[in-house]
């Protein structure tokens, strides 16, 4: 059993050496050979330093691969749901041997850390894409980003020397640790989590707002790894999570901060692991609404809801709330969902990301039933700007 509020697997994991040791590493990396992380590595180098990987220690060893691709836990029992791993194309495999260690870069080639690599395995990235994504359509942008990274991977524990560097939203880069003391000194004891890779829209509002009537305090954690291309920029968002924390949340109940994670866009799977990360952050419940972690058609409305039945809910250790799709009640004047509105169908006003997009890309004003008015204006804004 996980006690809710507890680091996942009891202890929260930081890979950051310090001190003499960290003196020592940086002196070992000249010598080693060099892997280079691409930006979506780098995110899972950043969660697997900063503990939001908890309990992982490294990128994955092939047991534990093979139990999370197959039966959605860790080889411990523990349920995980998403690969986290390290791959290399074919022509390294001669060099990146079991017992080597290799050094860890960033794209300008500064040293993260160190990898002691024990394992290296072929990975069947069909099965993979089956199982993880529920498609292997090339199409989906999580399948694109898997089909495209190496054959070979690589398991094994990780140093870290550093955190990979991020020249934005500094005042909000809290890590596990940070996001936990502050809960702390707020005096939190529960705390929802809410992921969103979307600008704030009211019934990303109303979501958070219902939610923070049962527990203390809300963390709006916007995912700012990377996303697809067609996705609304992180600066952008972050202006309009601002908008909301400034006129719309009570500063004392909700905190901002950003996940350093790439988006997977694996829906039900993904937002198990979106949870798991809450959990090492400090939250108790996490926010799952309609199509978590969607993209097109792939996935069921409540698919994301439904997989959290096929797994051990004690052992994840952190309570999912569940929400039904949000619309404009024209009836009520206000945001519902059809477990509190009355209304008939067509007095539901459903607005999708997708239409959003297309608005604001003919310049069309966004109605007032979708997204708070100075919201509208930033989004506005930054598409006439584009
Ligand atoms: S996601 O890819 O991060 O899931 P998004 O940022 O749109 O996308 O959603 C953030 C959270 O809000 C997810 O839990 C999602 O299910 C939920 N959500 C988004 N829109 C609605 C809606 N209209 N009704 C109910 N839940 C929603």
């Amino acid at each position: 059993m996980s006690i809710l509020g507890e680091p996942y697997g009891g202890t929260l994991v930081n890979l950051l050496v310090t001190g003499d040791e960290r003196e020592e590493l940086g002196r070992r990396v000249s010598e080693l050979p060099t892997i280079e992380l691409d930006s979506r590595t780098i995110s899972d180098f950043e969660l697997l330093a900063n503990g939001g990987f908890s309990p992982l220690t490294g990128f994955m060893a092939e047991a534990d691969y093979h139990s999370v691709v197959d039966s959605m836990t860790l080889s411990s029992g523990l349920p995980w749901s998403i690969p986290v791993t390290l791959s290399v194309s074919e022509s390294r495999a001669g060099e990146l041997t079991p017992g080597v260690s290799a050094c860890l870069r960033d794209e300008q080639g500064l040293p993260l850390g160190v990898i002691e690599i024990q394992d290296v395995y072929r990975r069947d990235k069909t099965l993979e894409a089956e199982k993880v994504f529920r498609t292997t359509d090339e199409a989906h942008p999580g399948v694109a980003a898997l089909y495209s990274s190496g054959d070979i991977v690589l398991g094994g524990a990780v140093q870290a020397i550093r955190l990979p560097a991020h020249n934005n939203f500094p005042a909000h880069r809290l890590t596990p640790m940070e996001t936990r003391a502050s809960f702390a000194e707020r005096g939190w004891r529960t705390v929802v989590g809410f992921q969103t890779r979307n600008p704030i829209h009211r019934a990303h509002e109303y979501l958070i707002k219902v939610a923070l009537e049962g527990v203390d305090g809300a963390l709006i954690h916007p995912l700012v790894g990377d996303t697809k291309d067609d996705d609304i920029p992180a600066d952008v968002r972050m202006r309009c999570y601002q908008v909301l924390m400034d006129r719309y949340f009570p500063e004392d109940r909700v905190e901002l901060s950003v996940l350093p994670a790439a988006m997977r866009y694996a829906g039900p799977r993904e937002a198990i692991f979106h949870a798991i990360m809450r959990k090492n952050y400090g939250c108790t419940h996490f926010i799952v609404g309609r199509d978590h972690a969607g993209v097109g058609n792939y996935y069921g409305t409540y698919d994301a809801q439904r997989i959290f039945d096929d797994i051990d809910l004690e052992a994840l250790g952190i309570q999912p709330l569940f929400f039904e799709h949000a619309f404009w009640c024209l009836r009520s004047g206000a945001m519902a969902t059809t477990k509190t509105s009355a209304a008939e169908p067509e007095e539901r006003l459903f607005l999708s990301g997708t239409k959003v997009r297309e608005m604001l890309a003919n310049g069309e004003d966004l109605p007032v039933e979708f997204t708070r008015p100075e919201v509208a204006a930033v989004l506005m804004e930054s598409a006439r700007s584009a």
